[in-house]
C-alpha cells in the first residue's frame, strides 16, 4: 500500500524481544535494565495474525529483530510460518550471531533469505569490551555456518568507534567481502540507548569512507537494483566481490524513500524510528478486533506514516529515547 506521500510500503520489521545476550555499550547498560513483561510481548498467534493483515495491504518482506531474536524460544517455528503466509517474499534477521552456530542451518530451512549479522570487531578481547561478554568464538562460529547453510544475502552492520575499533575498518571489510559476496556496512554512531553516556564517540561516514579509500583505492558506487530501498549506500572496491556500505542516519536522510513499518515486541506499530506516532495493535487485538478491521486499522495508521525523522532537533530527546534493543533497529 501507499502512505500519503506516496512511498510504497512492503516492508515491516519485527522486534520479537528485549532481551539480549550481549550487553553493548552503545545499547545497553550493564544493570538496571527494565524488562518488558512476558504477558506485554506478543504471542507468535498474535504477530502472525499482523503479518497475515498487513500481507494483504502489500506488505512482502519481513524482518526479525531484537534485541536479540534468537534468545526468543521457537523462532524456527515463527519464521516456518511466515514463510508459509501468501505475499511474504522474503524473511530476514537482524542478529548479534551469537546462536547461529546452533541455529543457522534451520532458520535456513524453515525459509529466512537473509540475515545482518551486527559485528564491530574481529578481536576476541575488543568483542568482549564492547559487548561486555567473551563470546566473540561464537560469533565466529555462527558466521561460518551461515556461509555452511548456504544464505547468500548476507550483511553486515558495524559501528565504527573513534579510539576503540577504528583500527581495524579496513581489515573488518577485507575479511568479509574480498572472497565472499557480503555486504560490510558501517553505521554512524546514533544518539540513542547509552551511546553518549557511555563517553563513546561515532567516526563520521565520510570519514570512514576516505580511510577506506587509503586502504582498497577508488570505491565504486554500486547503482541499487530496482525496487530495492533502505538506508545504506553502497560501494565496491577494485577486486572485491562483496560491497561496503554506509549508514549516515544522522546526516543522509533517506526518508523520502522510506518503505517501512516497525512493530515493537509489545505490539506498538510504529511508523517511523524517531517517532511515538503509531497504533497499539496488542491491545486491539487482545479485545478481539476482527480480522478486516484489523486491516482496515493498520491500512489508516500506515497512511498517515511522518514525513520524515528529526534525529538533528533540539527536540528530539522528548520524542523518543529509547534505545535499539527496545525499538528493533
Ligand atoms: N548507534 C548506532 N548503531 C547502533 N546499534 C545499536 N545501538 C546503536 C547506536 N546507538 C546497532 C547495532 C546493530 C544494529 C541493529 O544497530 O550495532 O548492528
Ligand atoms: Fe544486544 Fe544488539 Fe543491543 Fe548489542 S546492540 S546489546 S547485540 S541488542
Amino acid at each position: 500500500m501507499f502512505d500519503q506521500y506516496q512511498r510504497k510500503i512492503e516492508y515491516v520489521r519485527i522486534s520479537l524481544t528485549d532481551r539480549c545476550n550481549l550487553r553493548c555499550r552503545y545499547c545497553m547498560p550493564e544493570e538496571g535494565i527494565k524488562k518488558m513483561r512476558h504477558e506485554d510481548i506478543l504471542t507468535f498467534d498474535e504477530i502472525l495474525r499482523i503479518v497475515r493483515a498487513l500481507a494483504v495491504l502489500g506488505v512482502r518482506k519481513v524482518r526479525l529483530t531484537g534485541g536479540e531474536p534468537l534468545v526468543r524460544r521457537n523462532i524456527v517455528e515463527l519464521v516456518r510460518e511466515i514463510h508459509a503466509v501468501e505475499g511474504i517474499e522474503q524473511i530476514a534477521l537482524t542478529t548479534n550471531g551469537v546462536l547461529l552456530d546452533e541455529m543457522a542451518a534451520d532458520l535456513v530451512a524453515a525459509g529466512l533469505t537473509g540475515i545482518n549479522i551486527s559485528l564491530d570487531t574481529l578481536k576476541a578481547a575488543t568483542f568482549a569490551d564492547i559487548t561486555r561478554r567473551p563470546v566473540f568464538a561464537r560469533v565466529e562460529a555462527g558466521i561460518e555456518a551461515v556461509h555452511k547453510a548456504g544464505l547468500t544475502d548476507v550483511k553486515f552492520n558495524c559501528v565504527p568507534m573513534q579510539g576503540i575499533n577504528e583500527a581495524e575498518l579496513p581489515a573488518l571489510v577485507e575479511h568479509f567481502t574480498r572472497l565472499r559476496p557480503w555486504k560490510f556496512r558501517f553505521i554512524e554512531l546514533m544518539p540513542i540507548g547509552c551511546a553518549y553516556e557511555a563517553g563513546l564517540k561515532g567516526i563520521p561516514m565520510a570519514e570512514v569512507r576516505s580511510r577506506l579509500e587509503q586502504a582498497f583505492g577508488h570505491l565504486r558506487p554500486v547503482q541499487p537494483s530496482k525496487g530495492v530501498y533502505g538506508p545504506a549506500a553502497y560501494y565496491q572496491a577494485e577486486g572485491f566481490r562483496g560491497q561496503i556500505g554506509f549508514i549516515d542516519a544522522m546526516e543522509h536522510k533517506f526518508c523520502a524513500s522510506c518503505n517501512r513499518v516497525r512493530l515493537t515486541a509489545e505490539g506498538f506499530l510504529k511508523l517511523c524510528l524517531n517517532a511515538k506516532t503509531g497504533l497499539d495493535l496488542r491491545t486491539l487485538l487482545r479485545s478481539g478486533i476482527s480480522d478486516e478491521n484489523l486491516r482496515m486499522a493498520l491500512q489508516q495508521a500506515i497512511y498517515h506514516k511522518p514525513e520524515e525523522h528529526f534525529f538533528q532537533s533540539s527536540a528530539y530527546k522528548e520524542k523518543d529515547s529509547r534505545a535499539m534493543y527496545q525499538v528493533g533497529g
